[in-house]
């Protein structure tokens, strides 16, 4: 052959190649992320935190705890005679972080908050239930406006919930499942029909005596309006309106335990638009602590956490998990969905299990999980913060894409000297490297509709935004996300779909129409407010927040 011909026949090899290269990796190179200290201090630990719809996150830890360092507003006490620690305590447990100005103020909950849980109701509202001692069956009501405060309940429940699981529902009420030696759900608020608990023995089945493994279960809202629930190391698909099993799935891989004090995490993974709208659903659960492992925890003997995540297609006939390895084992993580898609594995320890003292070897980087990359390179390491995040951490989405994240609280009295890992009360932000400045030539931003748009299933909505830089129409996305309640480890309610963006019409210079179908129901996204995002590239857009209904 010819010199000329082989260097030509090269070349088109070469061209061959490159275009058969699957596009993310002409994707423009994105840095691994951030880290910024927001408060050294809010004078609480952020155990649970729960973004609202006016940008603003509720955020408390528990009552029996003594002496916080935020205090109450002019003076106000908490009289508590059933308080375990100070039965007079003028200092505040919780408190609500204003995202847009960075300060806080504090809130005065009555009752022990301490590992409960929550949704927010279609109308906006904060519904939290549950806790410890005094505290056990309240219902807790946090109405998102200008000096609200907690509203509560105290008989709410009919059983004790410490340690459960709520989700919304598809008609509005939320369910609360389980709790520690709770083998049953019941709804909120409550039918004539409905005012009694629901047994649930696959909670039973789940629990290991005497280290349990069965508490904050990761519940996640099935495409058909099922509930997939994950407790130990095995799944069930449940029928919550007639009490019924529908779907066993097989146990993970190894059957070791995810859940508390196990704790791992879980994400439903997003939820996709495609030819046959959203009839595929995937869950994620991703880390956790070997068998034997809190015993071993106890005796001071901290193992290697689990390095794996399963994932498992809910929808299949004949479900199967697929094993992944994370490169870095991790206890304690949160799974936080981003605006693109992808999944942030933030927080945690690399050996010991969930609980007081339990953990060891904090895991400062977070992980990035890329669910449609081939497998093999779903996994991106970020880069690290200098904060342990041990027991009772946290992490959440922020309407500009960072994430929160707080929390380090294992110590009672708020010890912070002395203690292997002592309480933090500081909030920082993760910036994912979609928010890298380099990347503002390709960063949409949405021009209308303007935020807190009100929108009905199935509507048409176009999505009117500017790009400065090229635009490639080609890969433009919308995603809405549920705002995530978000405790040890889970994220209550926490899911993102993937809208229809089928149409992208240029209208002058650098600004276009995206036009897209609102989710036909209620079991796709049960009524309320979501964040919507616009992704170009990978890279979302500061979201608007809608409230579908
Ligand atoms: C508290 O909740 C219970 C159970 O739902 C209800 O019967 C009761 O009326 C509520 N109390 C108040 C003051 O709203
Ligand atoms: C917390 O600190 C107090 C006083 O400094 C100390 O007496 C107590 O033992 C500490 N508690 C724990 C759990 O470390």
């Amino acid at each position: 052959m010819p010199t000329r011909t082989l260097l030509f026949s090269l070349l088109v090899w070469l061209l061959l190649f490159l275009a058969a290269t699957p596009r993310r990796s002409l994707t423009l190179a994105a840095g691994r992320g951030s880290w910024e200290l927001l408060q050294k201090s809010i004078g609480i630990s952020a155990m649970h935190m729960q973004l609202l719809y006016n940008d603003r996150v509720v955020i408390f830890d528990r009552t029996d705890f003594g002496k916080s360092e935020l205090a109450l507003p002019q003076g106000k006490c908490r009289t508590d005679p059933s308080d375990t620690v100070l039965t007079v305590d003028c200092t505040a447990h919780s408190a609500e972080y204003d995202v847009s100005t960075n300060s806080f103020r504090p809130l005065m909950v009555q009752t022990d908050v301490w590992c409960s849980s929550g949704v927010v109701a279609p109308d906006g509202r904060l519904i939290q239930t549950g806790g410890f001692n005094d505290g056990e069956r309240s219902v807790r009501m946090f109405t998102p406006c200008n000096g609200c405060d907690w509203e509560e309940n105290r008989s709410g429940l009919l059983a004790r919930r410490w340690y459960a699981t709520n989700h919304i529902l598809p008609d509005g009420r939320s369910i609360v499942i389980g709790g520690r030696r709770e083998f049953n759900y019941e709804f909120y608020p409550k039918s004539p029909s409905t005012n009694k608990l629901f047994s649930l023995p696959f909670l039973w089945e789940t629990n290991d005596p005497g280290i349990e493994n069965n508490l904050y279960p990761f519940v996640h809202l099935n495409v058909d309006g099922n509930l997939f629930i994950f407790s130990n190391n095995r799944a069930i698909l449940l029928d919550y309106n007639r009490n019924k099993v529908v779907k066993t799935f097989p146990q993970i891989p190894g059957g070791d335990p995810r859940c508390y004090p196990s704790t791992g995490s879980s994400v439903l993974l997003p939820l996709k638009h495609t030819q046959r709208p959203y009839i595929e659903a995937e869950v994620l659960v991703c880390g956790g602590a070997l068998k034997g492992s809190y015993a071993q925890a106890k005796r001071g003997n901290f193992v290697k956490a689990l390095n794996t995540c399963g994932r498992i297609k809910i929808t299949d006939p004949k479900p199967a998990w697929f094993m992944e390895t994370m490169p870095l084992p991790r206890v304690m993580g949160d799974m936080t969905i981003l605006p693109n898609g992808h999944i942030l594995i933030i927080n945690g320890a690399a050996s010991g299990t969930g609980g007081w003292e339990m953990g060891r070897d904090p895991v400062y980087s977070p992980v990035l999980y890329k669910p449609d990359y081939p497998s093999g390179s779903r996994f991106e390491v970020q880069n690290p913060t200098k904060i342990p995040r041990m027991y009772h951490s946290t992490a959440i989405l922020l309407r500009d894409g960072r994430v929160l994240v707080g929390g380090n609280n294992p110590h009672v009295f708020y010890n912070f000297t002395g203690v292997l890992y002592p309480t933090d009360l500081s909030l920082e932000a993760f910036s994912p490297g979609y928010l890298d400045p380099g990347l503002l030539n390709v960063r949409p931003r949405i021009i209308y509709p303007l935020s807190q748009v009100k929108l009905k299933y199935g509507q048409r909505l176009r999505v009117r935004i500017s790009v400065p830089g090229a635009f490639d129409s080609s890969r433009v996305s919308i995603t809405m996300v549920a705002p995530s309640f978000t405790t040890h480890s889970f994220s209550m309610n926490q899911r993102l779909l993937v809208l229809d963006a089928a149409r992208v019409t240029p209208v002058s210079g650098p600004v276009y129409d995206v036009e897209t179908l609102m989710p036909k129901s209620g079991l796709l996204s049960p009524s309320g407010y979501y964040l919507l995002f616009v992704v170009h590239q990978e890279v979302p857009s500061k979201g608007i927040w809608i409230q579908i209904m």
